[in-house]
């Protein structure tokens, strides 16, 4: 915990009048921003993590629909990712956005404890997108400090993880603080009128589901002279499972989040699952699988099925099948394909959105108005359906929704270093132990 004293964020972000505005402890930049709907102050944002998704999700913020947003703080944990995101945002906003990335050379933080000064800064808002690992961290630390929160997915990595976001997501509501999560697709309008009709009943009851994220590997970084064990894992974190959660934690999560949609946010009983690593080489690869194949069965006996690949040069696929009493629903996003087929078919004909700036219209959109929206139970839930996918995999048991929530598994270091860190070994079902 730092020793400087946080400054408390505004209760009341809209103050009347220019006087009051000119007032508020704001960088000169940002306090220049023009009124927006008849109100002065901008909302102040930070960023945690300014790799690829974190950029763009600053840009997002600062084009967010109808409100005012300036970028006061970044953080990350190398400072040529932060420099490099920096360049970027100010490249896209141009001359005549450029007021709004207000990041002045005494905020821009650099190391594992850049989160605490972004945090700590005078601000509103931070955007949490470092590798999953130190989510639960980051977010607690935001809440406690009273931000408002955009949190990438997945949540967590493990389940004392996931049982630490569900706490922080109280500690969010208790306080109307809103937390939008990066589940992007429920955010995608063609997504939302598709489901919209699954949920409301047009394919019957649903009884089973298929879904897949049969894609490629994600690149990986040689080590360079000087890393440290850390670093050399941190510039390759999607193959560490105790920063990534394994690529169905990272990356197929977000058909297990659909496969939640698809049964109203009601967690399955349990999980069976096989999956491991057949094609991956190099240290830089790390210890996660590069496959997944999971079955989770519903308390009304209703089944669902995933599959997720990581391997070169197989086929791609990453759709959604829902099976119902009376049709059936086909989601392809990418192509993109939403249709119904059965007693009332009905296919989607309309407009697409960018679903990345939905979240963030939503989000500014709420913390205007102080109508908070909190989705923490929800980014919780879903990313617990991969660890226990994941669990379910490297042990070979059956595991059900409680045991995987209770879990005491941990990964990774207990004090977070530069230096010396050993790789876990690859799991082995029917010799990894569940804890
Ligand atoms: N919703 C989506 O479609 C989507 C797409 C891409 C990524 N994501 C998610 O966004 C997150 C980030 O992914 P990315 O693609 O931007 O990865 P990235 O590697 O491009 O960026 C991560 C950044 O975090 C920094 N970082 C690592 N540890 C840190 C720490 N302890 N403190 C501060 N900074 C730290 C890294 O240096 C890097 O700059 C992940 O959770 C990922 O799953 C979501």
């Amino acid at each position: 915990m730092s020793a400087k004293k946080r400054p408390a964020p505004s209760r009341r972000l809209f103050l009347k009048g220019t006087a009051a505005a000119a007032a508020s402890p704001l960088v000169a930049g940002c306090a220049s921003l023009p009124p927006v709907l008849g109100v002065e102050r901008p909302i102040r944002v930070g960023l945690i993590g300014c790799g690829g998704r974190g950029t763009g999700a600053a840009l997002q913020a600062m084009r967010a629909k109808g409100t005012a947003t300036c970028l006061v703080a970044m953080g990350d944990a190398f400072a040529d990712r932060l420099d490099g995101s920096h360049q970027r945002l100010k490249t896209a906003l141009g001359e005549e956005n450029a007021h709004q990335l207000a990041v002045d050379e005494d905020h821009r933080f650099v190391g594992l404890d850049a989160f605490e000064k972004v945090i700590d800064s005078d601000l509103d808002c931070v955007i949490l997108t470092t590798p999953p690992g130190f989510r639960p961290a980051h977010l607690r630390r935001a809440v406690e400090a009273g931000r408002h929160v955009f949190s990438e997915k997945p949540a967590a990595v493990d389940a004392p993880g996931v049982r630490s976001v569900l706490e922080s997501a109280q500690i969010a509501r208790s306080k109307g603080l809103s937390l939008v999560c990066g589940f992007c697709w429920r955010f995608n309008t063609r997504h939302r009128a598709l489901w919209e009709r699954v949920l409301g009943g047009q394919i019957g009851a649903v009884r089973t589901m298929y879904n897949n994220y049969n894609a490629g590997p994600i690149g990986t970084k040689p080590r360079q002279e000087g890393w440290t064990d850390m670093e050399w894992q941190l510039r390759n974190w999607h193959h560490f499972n105790w920063l990534s959660g394994d690529h169905i934690t990272e990356q197929a999560v977000h058909s297990l989040d659909k496969m939640a949609w698809s049964f109203g946010d009601v967690p399955p009983e349990r999980a069976t699952a096989v999956g491991g690593r057949i094609a991956r080489s190099g240290a830089e690869s790390g210890n996660i699988f590069d496959h997944f194949s999971v079955t989770y069965e519903y308390p009304d006996g209703a089944k669902a099925f995933h599959m997720s690949r990581q391997i070169p040069n197989c086929a791609f696929q990453n759709n959604d099948y829902i099976f119902g009493t009376r049709g059936t629903a086909t989601c392809k996003g990418w192509d993109p394909l939403h249709l119904i087929e059965g007693e009332q078919p009905w296919e989607y004909e309309g407009p697409g959105n960018d679903m990345y700036q939905q979240e963030h219209d939503e989000l500014f959109a709420s913390i205007r108005a102080e109508q908070p929206i909190n989705q923490g139970e929800w980014l919780a839930h879903s990313t617990l359906l991969a660890i226990m996918g994941r669990m379910a995999a490297y042990t070979g048991q059956v595991i059900t929704w409680e045991q995987a929530l209770n879990s005491t598994e941990r990964l990774g270091p207990e004090a977070l270093e530069w230096g010396q860190l050993d790789v876990a070994p690859v799991a082995v079902p029917g010799r990894t132990p569940f804890a």
